[in-house]
């Protein structure tokens, strides 16, 4: 028995999904413990693409079971628009195999306004967030004025809250020249999603103690990525929930001591969707994978801004969490390249630095210090094991493990599961 934090060790969209949905083979459980619908895991299963944002990935295999778990900020409509996406794709979503922790917040409809009305005043300093409400959901939850999943199961008791708190926005929605909610029409579309969430809502911390005690595996899944985290990201470029390996704990009741490996997930080059400094960004690498139609978000449709491999992010990733072992993802998209750079430092001013600085100011001005490694310009789509692939690809592999301080475990080379290279 083993419980594995999965966590990206970048900026979001590391490939998690597919990781997951690889290792849940061998798992018995899968846990989302933070974030909302702001996260997209893509994951291509037998030819047929499914893209989740608030239902673990672990759902495409049948008999294992999934959390959302008490971390999480719940749109219901989302997600009950999510099971039927499901359905349609014959994927059966049912109390057997999902649960939905009570605790959960819910991002109400106010969210979603307030959230897009910052961006616009923010003008160019916007974040660029995704626009569904997490932000001010998980200020609502930090300042204790929060409706949750149990709420929304108890009709009476959520209508007469929601009224409040609909009273309360729309004065703010007022202020912001935005148009105010409509009290009615949102109870009633949040009381009927809740109606088709309620079998899967309950206590998950008991679930998953007794799973514990029964000796399943757990595996939890990270949305987002290290340097989105809301304490150690590119603050305040960043989402509003803990992104990195302590997020698994508080955002599902199971202590750290139950946790027996962090395993970092990161693309063999770097990607990052909204604003905030990103100091290997390359435009011209950019076009390159926007022309191979990758880098597109699973979300918004937004093309990601792409750069080199940032080893001092990556390194820094690896404290946090305490990665112990890393998956590499995205080699192929690197076939074509005659050489490739990583970044190993940052110059700030006069000073060489291998750790990124706390204030967006000085990580925005941080120059890269690269190194150069040999390409292969070789297809790897095609490789089942380590050995299929090319040298050079073996040596940037190597190099990302050494420079990352974890060990390489699974490198992949697309988005199918039989894409996959295991170590
Ligand atoms: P929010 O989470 O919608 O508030 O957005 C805050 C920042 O996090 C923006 O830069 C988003 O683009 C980014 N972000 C949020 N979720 C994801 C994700 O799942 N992948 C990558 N970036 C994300
Ligand atoms: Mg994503």
């Amino acid at each position: 028995m083993s419980n594995t934090i999965l966590v990206g060790a970048q900026w979001g969209d590391e490939g998690k999904g597919k990781i997951i949905d690889f290792l849940t083979e061998t798992a018995d459980i899968v846990v989302r413990s933070q974030g909302g619908n702001n996260a997209g895991h893509t994951v291509i299963v037998g030819g047929t693409k499914y893209v989740l944002h608030l239902i673990p990935s672990g759902i495409l295999r049948p008999g294992k079971k999934c959390v959302i778990g008490n971390g999480v900020v719940i749109d219901p409509i989302a997600v009950a628009k999510e099971i039927a996406g499901l359905a349609e794709k014959k994927i059966k979503v049912s109390k057997s195999n999902l649960l939905i922790s009570d605790c959960a917040h819910l991002v109400l409809p106010y969210h979603r306004s307030i959230d897009e009305q910052r961006e616009a005043r923010k003008g160019k300093n916007k974040i660029g967030t995704t626009k569904r409400g997490i932000g001010p959901a998980y200020g609502d939850k930090a300042a204790r004025v929060g409706l949750r999943m149990g709420d929304l199961m108890q009709p009476a008791l959520f209508s007469e809250k929601l009224a409040q708190r609909i009273k309360e926005n729309n004065a703010v929605l007022k202020a912001f020249g935005a148009k105010p909610l409509k009290f009615a029409e949102v109870n009633a579309a949040y009381l009927e999603a809740g109606k088709k969430l309620a079998p899967f809502v309950g206590n998950t911390v008991v679930f998953l103690h007794e799973a514990l005690k029964a000796g399943k595996e757990i595996l939890f899944e990270g949305a987002q990525g290290t340097f989105l985290d809301i304490d150690h990201g590119t603050y305040p470029y960043v989402t509003s929930s803990n992104t990195t390996a302590g997020g698994a704990c508080t955002g599902s009741g199971v202590p750290p001591h139950r946790m027996d490996r962090v395993l970092g997930v990161m693309k063999a080059y770097t990607t990052r969707v909204g604003e905030g400094p990103f100091p290997t960004e390359n435009d011209a690498f950019s076009d390159m994978l926007h022309g191979m139609g990758r880098e597109f978000g699973a979300t918004t449709g937004r093309a990601r801004r792409c750069g080199w491999f940032d080893a001092v992010a990556v390194r820094y990733a690896g404290m946090i969490n305490g990665i112990d072992d890393i998956a590499v993802t995205n080699l192929d998209g690197l076939d074509t390249l005659p050489s490739i750079q990583v970044c190993t430092h940052y110059k700030i001013g006069k000073m060489t630095v291998d750790v990124p600085p706390s204030d967006f100011r000085q990580l925005r001005d941080a120059k890269p210090v690269y190194i150069e490694l040999p390409g292969w310009q070789t297809p790897t789509h095609e490789a089942k094991k380590y050995s299929d692939l090319p040298k050079n690809a073996r040596a940037y592999l190597q190099k990302i493990a050494e420079l990352t301080g974890a060990k390489l475990t699974i490198a992949s080379v697309g988005p199918n599961r039989d894409q996959t290279i295991v170590l």
